[in-house]
């Protein structure tokens, strides 16, 4: 194994999407940024330079960050966020882990901008589960706002109402024949040359704030391989969904004899209220010898409401459970835990749009308050009086979750973890509330990787809905739909000290307070312990 040293310059980048132009928040003044490329086991620095005017820090969304919390990156949780003009090198080895994760800022919405591929290699000599692609290509989806992001958020937070959804989707970078200036210099449609014949292994990384996205290529299907880089049982599809922060590694067979084939990206959006940016990014595949002036062999994507298309991508999955790479479900469970996932509305004086409410999130009832000292070192260090550990490990109140809300709709507030030992084992059902409206979920854990047991529709029922869980090879993720009007379980084993961050990938959720952390406990071994900070960690 080996030390890879990357250097991340935050600069602003002047940028042109959709015709018109504007400065951008990017790494090295790339949208997306560089790909990150290491080895399973490789250890990894990147120093991370703010010359913006924004505090900056950077989460390498799906690194496990064994006993290194202090490089996990989400502001205000492992640390205090990189200020303009300092710099802080984000230190990490990847332990146990290969496939395709991303990295992403993680303070504000800087993450709009502020994204790329985090490509890990298995260890050296060491082949992939399936056949061996001729070449891999990395496909960043993300959104794009003709105005500045953070100007969005910041006027929602005044309003109290939801932000604008954004003006158009992207693949690599670009809109595609959305935007009427696709065809010339900057903003070019992604184009991706393949050979009739070939096999392109596709590594797929929704980057995007606050849509779930569709994925399909005219003309061809695609085998599933891997997902947030745990591989699976191999499943043959046209059309995949994916969630922001989730990523899919796909195989192209590239069997049609020439020709330009769209490929498209467009919005999975399962509730009845909430606005969609209805708009299809696109892409081409263009088989050598095939003059550009031919045309293009379209592809209907699924309307946002196809819940069937995205139920079928993601019941397919399965953990590869084979003798190298088994599933190493926790079948006997320390803590049982009953988490709601929904909306609610809170009293806000000063909102004016809003009525004087404000719109917010929670789990289990509890709207997540941001700190002020991180988390972390709060926890390291002993500082009382930064978080509580009485995170409720059921929902405070009892009702017909998935059907219409109960009547107060006010969230308690509060920094809230919840505690658990070193190697405790867990299994979490995430359940959606129809309070305000149901709607999908993409929850992230950070530090850890969970198993997927089970999904099912309306109000968990823990006597009988454990009987049909999959303990056997449940799909293995960091990132988990929790879907409309339904639940999800999840199970990990708590083999990571430190403070975890678990929140909904819905950028404007995470605003909003559906956000809580867990603090896992030192074990008593020697390497079962949280080493400590390093000394440039930026203070608050
Ligand atoms: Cu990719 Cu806490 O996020």
């Amino acid at each position: 194994c080996k030390v890879r040293n990357y250097k991340f310059n935050v600069v602003l980048k002047n940028t042109t999407r959709l015709c018109s132009s504007k400065q951008i928040v990017t790494v090295n003044g790339k949208f997306p940024g560089p790909t990150l490329y290491a080895r399973e086991d490789d250890t990894v620095l990147v120093k991370v330079v703010n010359h913006v005017t924004y505090n900056v820090t950077i989460h390498w969304h799906g690194i496990r960050q064994i006993r290194t919390g202090w490089a996990d990156g989400p502001a205000y949780i492992t640390q205090c966020p990189i200020q303009p003009g300092q710099s802080y090198v984000y230190n990490f080895t990847i332990t146990g882990q290969r496939g395709t994760l991303l990295w992403h800022a993680h303070v504000l919405w800087l993450r709009s901008t502020v994204h790329g591929a985090l490509v890990i290699l298995p260890k050296r000599g060491v082949p992939y589960p399936f056949p061996k692609p001729d070449k891999e290509v990395v496909v960043v989806l993300a959104e794009w706002w003709k105005s500045d992001t953070e100007a969005v958020i910041n006027e929602a937070l005044k309003s109290g109402l939801a932000p604008n959804v954004s003006d158009a989707h992207t693949i690599n970078g670009r809109p595609g024949i959305v935007s009427t200036c696709s065809t010339q210099g900057s903003e070019a449609a992604f184009k991706l040359p393949v050979q009739s014949g070939n096999t392109y292994l596709l590594r797929i990384i929704n980057a995007a704030l606050n849509e779930e996205l569709f994925f399909k290529i005219a003309g061809h299907t695609l085998t599933i391989v891997e997902v947030d880089a745990t591989y699976v049982k191999p499943v043959k599809l046209d059309t995949i969904v994916i969630a922001p922060g989730q990523t899919t590694n796909v195989l192209l067979n590239a069997n049609q004899n020439s020709g330009k084939y769209l490929v498209a990206a467009s919005p999975f959006l399962d509730t009845p209220l909430v606005a969609v940016d209805n708009v299809t990014a696109t892409a081409t595949l263009h088989y050598s010898g095939t003059l550009a002036s031919s045309p293009t062999t379209l592809t209907n994507p699924p309307p946002p409401n196809a819940t069937a298309v995205a139920n079928k991508f993601i019941t397919s999955l399965r953990s590869l459970n084979s003798k190298k790479y088994p599933a190493k479900v926790p079948l006997s469970i320390d803590h049982k835990l009953y988490f709601t996932v929904g909306l609610g509305i809170n009293p806000c004086p000063t909102c004016k749009a809003g009525n004087g409410s404000r719109a917010v999130a929670a789990i289990n009832n509890v709207t997540f308050v941001m700190p002020t000292t991180a988390l972390l070192q709060a926890h390291f260090f002993n500082i009382s009086g930064v978080f509580t550990t009485d995170f409720p490990a059921q929902p405070p109140h009892v009702f017909n979750y998935t059907g219409s809300g109960p009547k107060n709709l006010t969230t308690n507030t509060g920094t809230k973890a919840y505690k658990l030992s070193y190697n405790d084992t867990v299994e979490l059902v995430l359940q959606d509330t129809g309070i305000i409206a149901p709607e999908n979920h993409p929850v992230h854990l950070h530090g850890f990787n969970f198993f997927a047991v089970g999904r099912g529709l309306g109000n968990y029922n823990p006597k009988t809905d454990p009987k049909n869980f999959n303990l056997v090879d449940p799909v293995e993720r960091n990132t988990i739909g929790v879907p409309s009007g339904g639940w999800v379980a999840i199970r990990f084993l708590a083999d990571n000290p430190g403070v975890w961050f678990m929140h909904c990938h819905l950028e404007v959720h995470t605003t909003w307070g559906l956000k809580m952390a867990f603090v896992v406990d030192n074990g008593k071994g020697p390497n079962e312990s949280l080493i400590p900070p390093p000394s440039d960690l930026p203070k608050c």
